[in-house]
């Protein structure tokens, strides 16, 4: 009982910071997702999706509809299917992907895709160190008197550049 009171206790107060800024990560690694469960048909990091495929569809629900079908995707939530869709926006028009998905204290991490893009941060006019455990995932530490709402993620490669405003989206390319 005492355990389940301090439990409710720390989730409220996690609850409470977050709602502080209300700007919560993503619901869904979406490339470690697809990586996992889409490459083996569609090349890593789509590298088999024919280039511009979003075209063919006229409209984002006709898209929809398409990844909602395949076998990876059966039972994904509405929001982790709407990242998930994001990342494909961003493979079709060869652009990299930034994804926020965790936040622990001031540590914020998510992922990159490609893997060898450049990823850079800033809070404001702040630069940030980027760590990047894994090719495609970074890992900045936010400073004490920075805001979320001031954070802005760049990624930059061959295929152009990506730039995520956590004030905007946890993701890019969401539309
Ligand atoms: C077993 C193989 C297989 C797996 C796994 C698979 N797909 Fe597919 N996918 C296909 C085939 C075959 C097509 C083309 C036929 C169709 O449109 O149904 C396709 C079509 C697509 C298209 C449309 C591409 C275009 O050019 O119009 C997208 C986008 C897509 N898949 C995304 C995904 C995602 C995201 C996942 C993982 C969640 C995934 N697929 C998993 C086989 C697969």
């Amino acid at each position: 009982m005492r355990q389940a009171v301090s439990t409710l206790g720390v989730l409220l107060l996690v609850g409470l910071t977050m709602g502080a800024s209300g700007l919560h990560p993503a619901p869904l690694r979406a490339v470690a997702v697809y990586e996992r469960k889409c490459s083996s048909c569609h090349g890593k990091e789509g590298a088999l999706l024919e280039r511009g495929f979003e075209k063919k569809y006229a409209s984002a629900s006709e898209l929809r509809e398409v990844v909602a079908s395949m076998p990876g995707a059966i039972g994904m939530r509405r929001e982790e299917l709407d990242t998930m869709i994001a990342y494909l926006r961003a493979i079709s028009r060869e652009e990299p992907f930034l994804v926020w998905t965790e936040r622990k204290d001031n540590a914020l991490e998510g992922e990159v895709s490609p893997g060898t893009a450049l990823v850079r941060a800033a809070a404001g006019r702040k630069t940030l160190k980027v760590v990047r455990p894994e090719p495609n995932r970074w890992r900045i530490e936010l400073p004490r008197d920075a805001r979320l709402e001031d954070v802005e993620i760049t990624a930059q490669s061959g295929k152009g550049r990506t730039t995520l405003r956590l004030r905007d989206a946890p993701y890019s390319h969401t539309r």
